[in-house]
């Protein structure tokens, strides 16, 4: 079935913008970036909009659909009702850059911050064989596209720019507790999670969990493990009192 779609995209860069109407051609099994290629292709050719594989798998093409974060190549016009007004923001968590193009820096930054695998450094190379249930503990994390719809939807970061500085964010979150479940890593990931990357401020809502494009159970299998980690470290006294002295 071939219609014609309404859309409000907005358009803008640093300086600020507004939502702008168009009418667009939508044919059979197209995705919502199909129709924005044919919108820059048929009358906005200015138009940004970031994009790479059209697969689901380079993180790139992320923004809002009806406040809604989606991957822009794998939402199909065909979840939407043919006479229904498509409005398309950019992820509104990081500072525009133009149109649709947000600028997502503030995730290599977090990324930075965490230091990185730390097998101890006596083993060399071959000397380890990993069990498989610790392979896959941490296998699910490694599906992360990094495709910042987590870091975009949480409430600790989403409206409030001040929390920025202390909180990593969902992705990063998740990296911590992937290399806390490495048999290999000997770093004090527990200590910091809390300490430097703000999991105190994590409430368990799971809104990350349910925009993960991946399926991954960001909450359940990351979060909340971390955070029962710290609490064990935290408040079992026999840990706290070994940690008490072993930093005299
Ligand atoms: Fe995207 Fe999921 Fe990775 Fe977050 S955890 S960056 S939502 S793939
Ligand atoms: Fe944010 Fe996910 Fe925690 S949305 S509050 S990081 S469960
Ligand atoms: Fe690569 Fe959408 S273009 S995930």
């Amino acid at each position: 079935m071939t219609y014609t779609a309404r859309l409000r995209v907005w358009r803008g860069d640093t300086g600020g913008g507004a939502l702008t109407d168009y009418e667009v051609e939508v044919n059979e099994g197209e995705v919502v970036l199909d129709i924005l290629h044919r919108l820059q292709a048929t009358q906005t050719p200015d138009l940004a909009v970031r994009w790479n594989c059209k697969a689901g798998k380079c993180g790139s093409c992320s923004a809002e659909i009806n406040g809604r974060p989606r991957l822009l190549c794998m939402t199909r016009m065909s979840v939407f009702e043919p006479g229904e007004t498509l409005t398309v923001t950019p992820m509104r968590t990081f500072p525009v850059i133009r149109d649709l193009v947000a600028d997502v820096s503030f995730n290599y930054a977090k990324a930075r911050e965490i230091p990185s695998f730390t097998p101890p450094p006596d083993l060399g190379p071959g000397e380890y064989r990993m069990k498989q249930a610790d392979v896959g503990r941490s296998q699910e994390f490694r599906k992360c596209i990094e495709c910042y719809l987590c870091q975009n939807t949480c409430h600790v970061v989403r409206d409030h720019e001040e929390n920025k500085p202390a909180f990593a964010g969902p992705r990063y979150l998740m990296r911590v507790a992937e290399l806390e479940m490495h048999p290999l890593d000997i770093a004090d990931r527990v200590a910091d999670v809390q300490d430097e990357h703000g999991l105190g401020l994590c409430n368990i809502t799971k809104c990350c969990t349910d925009v993960c494009p991946e399926g991954i159970k960001i909450t359940d299998n990351a979060l909340i493990p971390m955070k029962e980690r710290v609490a064990d470290q935290r408040y079992d006294p026999l840990v706290w009192l070994g940690r008490t002295i072993t930093r005299r």
